[in-house]
């Protein structure tokens, strides 16, 4: 964990990255004097610093990536006491809420994804259009994108591809990634770029072929879904009542989970009036976005990433926690163990 404080303003920066819809999502959180908000996906900062900037209030900001943690640093010493940040998953956002002193907190954000900062980089190995290293992993744990690809069975390469990117050519995909390693390791993201680039037909002004393997890879790999389910339900358990969860999605997949999480804890489904009367599961939630809210074609054209964002928004009640969530919330694929077994 790593934590701090001192210094005052706390707008400006270095703009590493463009927040996308922060001003709605601060707007969701309405930040108040005195209030503690959890800042999942600190990343460059963005956010943080919006909230620190809208209210004498106090940010927890968490982030899996240490290079963003060490970013943060000046930002830490500007807030004066009021920031503190740690080098974690979210989806231990309660316990370490706890961990930093606070058993309630009144608001929580998650950005997700990757940031600009880790897209650039090319050692990071997450984008198609920069060689590194196929690495793929937002923070220091687990198994690199290389590792997956060298020893995951042909249908679990599939299986993952289809799913998680929705690729519609995973099948080939997955045959095109088979036969080349078995010539030489695939290590590279040029290399896996091309690879997948030979399998998928792609015509001028499509998106890049590699696009939705990079993707459907980088999510397997830091088990961006299940951070996802976990995550909200550790807000739903730290969040005082009255306390506000705000989440932008950047694809189907996400957006879906934050869709059906909000739908299972904060609506009451419909039922006939004629119907006998059932016990309905009581509400966490009071959704505040009926529709998600998307970005205006201003910040689209100033910001591409832009383009596919969604922010969600609900606010708790005071009914006490609920156990689990739907159980379709999650694709079902084999685990991250199970896919190295090469099975
Ligand atoms: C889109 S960026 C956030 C940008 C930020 N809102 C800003 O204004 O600069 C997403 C960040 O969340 C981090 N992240 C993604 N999944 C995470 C997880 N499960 N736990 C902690 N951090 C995560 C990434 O490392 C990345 O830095």
């Amino acid at each position: 964990m790593t934590a701090g404080g001192g210094g005052s303003a706390v707008a400006g920066g270095p703009a590493l990255h463009i927040p996308v819809l922060g001003r709605p999502a601060v707007e969701f959180l309405q930040p108040r004097d005195g209030g503690i908000y959890i800042d999942g996906t600190f990343g460059a900062g963005g956010y943080t610093r919006a909230i620190l900037a809208a209210a004498h209030s106090r940010v927890i900001g968490i982030d899996r990536d240490q290079t963003a943690i060490a970013l943060g640093a000046n930002l830490v010493e500007q807030a004066k006491g009021r920031l503190t940040l740690v080098e974690d998953r979210f989806s231990n956002l309660d316990a370490i809420a706890r961990e930093v002193g606070y058993d309630t907190v009144d608001g929580v954000v998650l950005d997700l994804g990757v940031s600009s900062m880790q897209l650039d980089r090319a050692e990071r190995g997450f984008s198609f259009r920069l060689d590194g290293p196929l690495d793929m992993r937002m923070g220091g744990e687990g198994h690199s994108a290389a590792e997956v690809i060298a020893a995951a069975s042909e249908r679990d390469l599939a299986d993952i591809i289809f799913a998680l990117g929705e690729e519609r050519h995973s099948r080939a995909v997955a045959r095109a990634i088979i036969k080349a390693r078995s010539s030489a390791p695939i290590e590279t993201s040029r290399a896996l770029a091309e690879i997948v680039a030979s399998a998928v037909r792609s015509r001028p002004g499509d998106i890049h072929p590699a696009t939705r393997t990079f993707q459907a890879l980088r999510i397997f790999v830091n088990d961006e879904l299940g951070e996802l389910v976990t995550a909200l339900q550790a807000a739903e358990r730290i969040l005082r009542s009255g306390g506000r969860l705000v989440v932008v999605s950047f694809h189907s997949l996400e957006d879906r989970i934050v869709k059906s999480f909000f739908a299972d804890r904060g609506e009451t489904r419909g039922g006939s009036r004629h119907a006998p009367e059932v016990k309905r599961p009581t509400l966490t939630f009071r959704l505040l976005t009926k529709r998600p809210v998307v970005a205006d074609e201003d910040e689209i054209m100033r910001n591409a990433r832009a383009r596919s964002a969604k922010l969600r928004a609900a606010e708790r009640t005071d009914a006490p926690t609920r156990a689990g969530v739907p159980s379709d919330l999650l694709p079902r694929l084999p685990s991250l163990a199970d896919v190295l077994r090469g099975r």
